[in-house]
């Protein structure tokens, strides 16, 4: 395994812990260290061996046997309860509805080449089609997000006959490179050569980091700046945003999408919204925009879209802009999976039919309620952002300087007690339930989570 590295203290995040914690410092270590049995040992070892390692993912932490409702297993036995999911658990792990619809595609059609339609797909299609508002009717799936995010890139360029988009700095939408160049973090851009050309960055809206000082109460000199741009180039083909930003739960204020709305229509730009980790119910809606007072052109979904199974990711657009056939947008082998699209529908039946979203607000009202109160004698927690159950734990020194250290110890002392999730941005720790989640089983992880906080505050 690689030399660990220690996170700097104060400054800038490094750029390897924007995205999510990293797999090379010294707490990491001295978990494993710790924590980890023979047979986990040995399995950690040839994984190291036989693949490339990479920032983030390879070495790995553990390895799991099991992953069930909320919970994953690994193979020393130990449980999780699993915040973190990569956000794909809104149904929870082998939610039966989700495994049966599964079981009876893979028993009759397991693979649908290109060329043939077939009924999981078109009936996919038809039902996101009627769920998003407005116009939003057309769909294209993809089998993973930055696949779907580069074919809502080529959409807009083909749409708008412009090639250049605005984005977020600090925003992820994926690990290619067409995903990159929109991206917003040093992480996935720094030494990875040139990325696409006329891929313009704004700040973000991030209402308590904000770099026009609104403190909060937004100034929206953010959206500003976005109309600013789009009236100097006047040749951008789209704006694109991850509707809340997922890594440290940034949620713009309402008057934030409505002034990008207008700009980009004032303008002949396409509004492309990543809801990839936060749609489908994450934010308590069907989609999160519909917190806002607008439609965008276009919406990316992605991986809880597959159930916690099956990779899938679908791009919707509005039906206006189905002005492309000569142009292939996506052309994935795996475009129109019949399992996949199985998957989506009895993700949607469990949504729909469970009450996953109203259950949503409910689960984060409930943590935030408890943090807030934890946060009354524990200054190291200095904000709880939330929206339906996604909610983001920022953890701050006295000094008003990012308490990286306290994040990263706060992860690993819940890890060791059995509750996973991850840490954005450095220091906010991103909790996303499974929507399946009972109070009890909220209450026990939370427990976790408010004893690791005590602990490590008192340090
Ligand atoms: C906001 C956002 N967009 C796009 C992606 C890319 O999705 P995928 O990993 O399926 O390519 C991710 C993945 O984490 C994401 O969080």
């Amino acid at each position: 395994m690689s030399a660990s590295q220690e996170l700097p203290a104060g400054g800038a995040p490094a750029p390897d812990a924007t995205e999510g914690d990293v797999n090379r410092t010294a707490a990491r270590a001295a978990w494993q260290a710790r924590h980890v049995g023979p047979a986990t040992r040995q399995l950690l070892e040839e994984d190291a061996q036989h693949f490339l390692h990479q920032s983030l993912s390879t070495p790995c932490l553990d390895a799991l046997t099991a992953a069930d409702g909320i919970y994953l297993t690994d193979v020393d036995g130990r449980r999780f309860i699993d915040f973190h999911g990569n956000n794909v658990h809104q149904v929870g792990y082998r939610n039966p509805r989700v495994i049966a619809a599964v079981h009876a595609a893979l028993d009759t059609l397991p693979f649908s080449p290109r060329r043939f339609t077939n009924r999981y797909a078109i009936e996919l299609a038809t039902r996101l089609a009627a769920l998003a508002p407005g116009s939003l009717g057309k769909v294209l799936f993809a089998p993973g997000g930055s696949e779907a995010v580069g074919m809502a890139l080529k959409l807009a360029r083909a749409a708008t006959g412009r090639h250049k988009t605005v984005s977020m700095w600090d925003s992820f939408h994926g690990a290619s490179l067409d995903a990159v160049s929109i991206g917003g973090e040093a992480l996935f851009r720094r030494n990875a050569g040139p990325l696409l050309p006329g891929t313009e960055h704004v700040p973000p809206c991030e209402p308590r980091g904000c770099l026009y000082g609104c403190g909060g109460s937004c100034n929206a000199r953010c959206a500003d700046y976005v109309e600013y741009v789009l009236a100097k180039e006047q040749d951008v083909a789209a704006v694109v945003v991850e509707t809340v930003r997922c890594t440290d739960v940034q949620v713009p204020p309402a008057d934030y999408y409505r002034r990008l709305r207008a700009s980009c229509d004032r303008h002949g730009a396409l509004l492309v919204l990543d809801e990839i980790p936060i749609g489908l119910g994450r934010c308590g809606r069907m989609f999160a925009f519909e917190h806002y007072d607008v439609v965008p052109d276009m919406v990316v979904l992605g991986k809880g879209l597959g159930g916690a199974v099956w990779p899938m990711a679908a791009l919707i657009a509005r039906r206006e802009l189905d002005l492309a056939a000569d142009v292939a947008l996506g052309h994935y082998t795996h475009e129109k999976s019949s399992v996949g699209c199985a998957a989506a529908l009895a993700t949607l039946d469990c949504l729909e039919l469970d009450g996953l979203l109203g259950r949503a607000a409910v689960i984060g009202q409930r943590i935030r309620g408890r943090l807030d109160q934890l946060r009354a004698h524990v200054p190291l927690v200095s904000d709880v952002r939330c929206i339906g159950a996604l909610v983001g734990v920022e953890l701050t020194l006295p000094g008003g300087e990012p308490a990286r250290h306290e994040a990263e110890r706060v992860m690993y002392e819940c890890l060791a007690n059995g509750l996973s999730f991850k840490v954005g941005q450095g220091n906010v720790l991103n909790l996303s339930p499974p929507l399946v989640i009972t109070d009890a089983q909220l209450d026990t992880a939370l427990e976790i989570l408010e004893r690791a906080l005590l602990t490590v505050s008192a340090e």
